[in-house]
């Protein structure tokens, strides 16, 4: 069993993995905290995370890949999450890229991964996977802005769920798919995350490099992992930032 360590109360528990790793933690080492005070979204954005309803992990991954390849692990974290929490739920969650977990529309987890500094040895390179899922949130808990927005898996499911439970599972889920990435290569992650995908064919906005807001229809990711869509004129464009809104659930 790989070490587990539990906080209370931290800051960010991204932050106390990556510091772990730069120390030499070992492939498989997680941080599981009960809340954070400084949790960190994609896009530096803020990851709320008030205490006892919520997971909120970062697992340290050493992938046996080319550090090329370390990008795609967004994606191949994302299917693991999404494949987890579908074995426990029995219920038809999905991904919107590069990695939410979604459930009817609504976002119930994201994925926040961050990689050692690129230049040193293969041996000291390392991932770290942040994995925050809004676990027994009831919905009157949301902030105002998030209200439609957002849902839980006690919402989805009417069920409470043990949050060292998922974690275990989650964290099982993602050691397996990553040796499927290693193994198998990236191509066989795509397969099973393009099921997923709940951009596929749905209209969308989303923000150029230059700011510019941009409408039109996923169409998944290609095979290098990138998000293409098409706009109203035929337009097909490849999407780099991971600032995509779903406009329509239908
Ligand atoms: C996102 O959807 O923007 C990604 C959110 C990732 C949040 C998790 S919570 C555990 C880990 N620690 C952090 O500070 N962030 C990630």
């Amino acid at each position: 069993m790989d070490q587990k360590i539990y906080l209370r109360s931290t800051k960010s528990t991204n932050a106390d993995a990556y510091a772990l790793a730069i120390r030499g933690a070992a492939h498989g080492v997680g941080v599981l905290a009960q809340e954070q005070s400084h949790g960190r979204g994609r896009l530096g954005r803020e990851w709320i995370s008030p205490p006892g309803t919520g997971l909120y992990c970062s697992i340290i991954i050493r992938p046996s890949l080319p550090c090329g390849e370390f990008p795609r692990i967004t994606l191949t974290a994302g299917l693991a999450l999404c494949s987890a929490i579908e074995s426990l739920t029995s219920r038809p969650f999905g991904l919107k890229w590069p990695n939410d977990l979604y459930c009817a529309g609504k976002k119930c987890g994201g994925i926040l991964v961050e990689s050692s500094p690129l230049h040193q040895g293969a041996e000291n390179l390392f991932v770290i996977v942040g994995i925050g899922v809004n676990v027994n949130t009831r919905g009157n808990a949301f902030p105002l802005s998030l209200a439609g927005k957002a849902s839980s898996l006690f919402m989805e499911t009417g069920l409470p769920w043990d949050i060292d439970m998922l974690y275990d599972t989650i964290h099982a889920s993602l050691l397996h798919h990553i040796a499927l990435h290693e193994k198998q290569g990236f191509a066989e992650i795509l397969k099973e995350w393009r099921l997923r995908d709940v951009l596929y064919e749905k209209e969308m906005q989303w923000l150029t490099t230059e700011g510019k807001v941009i409408r039109g229809w996923g169409m998944g990711p290609d095979d290098e992992g990138q998000l293409i869509a098409r706009d109203g004129e035929g337009g097909v464009h490849k999407i780099l930032s991971g600032d995509v809104q779903l406009l329509k659930e239908n």
